[in-house]
Order: structure tokens, then C-alpha cells, then sequence
């Protein structure tokens, strides 16, 4: 089976017998909430009855965290599961994507036997007002990410509304990728959860993984423009994807008010602090506004020297649109990133 993402700690343990430091998959540094871990292991006491197929306590705190309808929200298996579902779920004949850019959206269209339309980024990765453009009409699904993986950077405003605009026109449902959102400085500025009521064509996918550091708990939710949407993303699929660890983590780390800003002051100053870093080692730095950064470092077995010091970083060249000697780097804690800086000093410079 090809390894298509970042994360492949089980390989690397398997080769060596340690545990790696992960740059390459992009989890919020500060690990699960303390409430949401004692709720999962608490869970654990209900692990023989089958897990709430509709999940309502968790959609509830859901409904009252964003303001939007519990009717109008999915949860699954992380935001890949509800991905795959959007896609099987609306079988479009044309769909649209922007590249280089997060490569489940076109696995899952693929297997639905969908035209995929790829839209460059343009040189500098920014997607501005222009992109709308060149959406072709009968496009039935389009994908953005904000902020765009792998490149970190958040869509102008403009950008976003145009493109709204124009699915709303055509009838053609946009689905905003927003997994990374909570890790910017401003989520409400760049969130399109607003739009949501005016707008039946909208779906938004979230993920608990990303923000709440539950990989491997998977767990992620779509919140709908329509509910009639949210409905059949529901149907489709295994009834259960969500176990009940899942659900209680997610249900009791919405309650932790301080993780979030707690965390978003960490990224927010450690991104700040590797982008100069970086930069100071001569790499060409994108700059992100998530918690990660993409950069070009040119030598294409970076990867490798770092993985042989047991550091993983994500190579980008099997990202449609960027070569071997792009790499993506999470944003961690000040002592990891300062690892991750000593390891590529020694690569880089001897
Ligand atoms: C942009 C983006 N969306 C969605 C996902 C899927 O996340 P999850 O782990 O919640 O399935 C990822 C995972 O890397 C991602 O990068």
C-alpha cells in the first residue's frame, strides 16, 4: 500500500526501534486536552455498546460552539472520512481543486470516476479574487482549502467571496476546507461558518485531529449550508464511524476554552520564530499562517538525513505542482523546533 501523507511514525519505529520527532504530520503540538483524555478513557468503560450512530451530545456542543443548526452537522472518522462521503455522496461529473494542494479531495473524486479539474496556484501560492475565473461553469464541486495545505497561506477575502459567488450562481457546492483554521491568528476573520445560513451550496469540513491533537482518536465533522445535505453525507457510509472515545474527547474538548488560545499563541510565536530560523539557513520560506511552513531547501534527500537522526519532515514531491526539494514542516514547541533547527544545521552546514 503507497504511503501518500506525512505521519508514518510506525514505519519509522519498525526500522528503528525508537520514536521519532514528527514534523510531518501537522497535530496540534500540546496533545489532547486534559478533559478530553480523562473523557476518552473514562469512555472506555462503555466500550462494548455500540457508539452513538447519530452523535448527538457531540453535535449538540457542536451546534452551540459554531451557532448553526445540529441538523446541519456530520461527524465521522476525521475530516478525510466526511472527504470521501461529500464525494461519494454527490458523485459530481466535474469537480475542481487547486495544486499543489491536499491530495484526498482528488483520491476520493477519482474513485467516483470524476473529471478533476486542476487549478494552478500561481507562482507565489496566494489564491487571489482572479481564481474564480477560472472555476470552468459546469464544475458541480469545488474545493478550497483555507489555509491551504501544503502551503500555509490563507485565501484573500476577496478570493473566498468571489468563489462564493460564483458556486452560488451555478448551483455548484464549494467545499471550504478549514481544518487548519483555529491555528491562525484570526479564525473568525477567515471563516466562511458566517455564510453558512445564506448559503445551501456551502459545506465546511473540521477537524478534532488537527486542532485538538486526535489523530489517532479520529475524529472530524462537515457543517452543511443546507441539512438535507448534512442527511445524506450521513447515510453514506458505515453507520458508526465515530467510536465512543471519539465522541466523549471531542464532546469535553470543547468545553476547554483556554487549549485553543493557549495554542494559538504557542504556533503563533513558534511560527514566527522558524520562519527566521529558516530563513537565516538560506531556505526559501513560504509564509504560512497555520502550523506549518513550506519551504524549498533544494537538495532533494533532506528527508532522509533528517530521518536518519530521527526527525521526520514531510517531502513535498508528490505534491501535483511542486518538485524534490520542496519539504513542509510542522510547528511544534520551542524544545522540538529547536531540534528540528540543530538537525537541519548540521545537514545544511556540517
Ligand atoms: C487539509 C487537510 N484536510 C483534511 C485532512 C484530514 O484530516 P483527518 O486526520 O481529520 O482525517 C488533512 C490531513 O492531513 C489535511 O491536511
Amino acid at each position: 500500500m503507497e504511503l501518500i501523507h506525512g505521519g508514518d511514525w510506525a514505519g519509522f519505529e519498525m526500522e528503528y526501534g525508537t520514536r521519532p520527532l514528527d514534523f510531518s504530520a501537522c497535530i496540534s503540538p500540546l496533545g489532547l486536552p486534559e478533559g478530553a483524555r480523562r473523557a476518552a478513557l473514562e469512555a472506555l468503560a462503555d466500550a462494548e455498546r455500540y457508539p452513538d450512530p447519530q452523535c448527538r451530545a457531540l453535535r449538540q456542543a457542536l451546534a452551540a460552539h459554531h451557532g448553526v443548526p445540529a441538523d446541519s452537522i456530520v461527524c465521522g472518522g476525521g475530516a478525510a472520512d466526511l472527504i470521501w462521503r461529500l464525494c461519494r455522496t454527490l458523485r459530481p461529473r466535474k469537480a475542481a481543486l487547486f495544486v499543489p494542494g491536499f491530495a484526498e479531495y482528488e483520491r476520493a473524486l477519482a474513485f467516483e470516476d470524476c473529471e478533476i479539474v486542476r487549478l494552478p496556484l500561481p507562482g507565489d501560492f496566494r489564491l487571489t479574487a482572479d481564481a474564480a475565473a477560472l472555476v470552468p461553469p459546469d464544475t458541480e464541486l469545488l474545493f478550497v482549502c483555507n489555509p491551504h495545505n501544503p502551503t500555509g497561506l490563507l485565501a484573500e477575502q476577496s478570493a473566498l467571496l468571489s468563489l462564493l459567488e460564483r458556486c452560488r450562481a451555478r448551483g455548484m457546492t464549494l467545499a471550504v476546507d478549514e481544518c487548519f483554521l483555529d491555528f491562525c491568528a484570526d479564525p473568525a476573520k477567515h471563516s466562511l461558518v458566517g455564510a453558512l445560513a445564506g448559503t445551501p451550496e456551502l459545506v465546511i469540513l473540521k477537524a478534532f485531529t488537527k486542532t485538538y491533537a486526535m489523530a489517532g482518536l479520529r475524529l472530524g465533522y462537515a457543517l452543511c449550508g443546507r441539512a438535507a445535505l448534512a442527511e445524506r453525507l450521513c447515510g453514506c457510509g458505515q453507520p458508526w464511524p465515530v467510536s465512543v472515545p471519539a465522541q466523549a474527547a471531542g464532546t469535553a474538548a470543547l468545553q476547554d476554552e483556554c487549549y485553543v488560545n493557549q495554542l494559538r499563541a504557542l504556533v503563533t510565536a513558534e511560527r514566527r520564530r522558524l520562519i527566521r530560523a529558516l530563513e537565516a539557513l538560506g531556505l526559501r520560506v513560504i509564509p504560512g499562517e497555520a502550523n506549518f511552513l513550506l519551504f524549498y531547501a533544494g537538495d532533494p534527500n533532506l528527508a532522509d538525513a533528517l530521518r536518519a537522526r530521527g526527525i521526520l519532515l514531510r517531502d513535498c514531491r508528490n505534491f501535483d505542482g511542486l518538485t524534490a526539494g520542496w519539504y513542509r514542516t510542522a510547528v511544534r514547541t520551542e524544545e522540538e523546533n529547536d531540534r528540528l533547527l540543530t538537525a537541519l544545521r548540521e545537514v545544511l552546514h556540517g
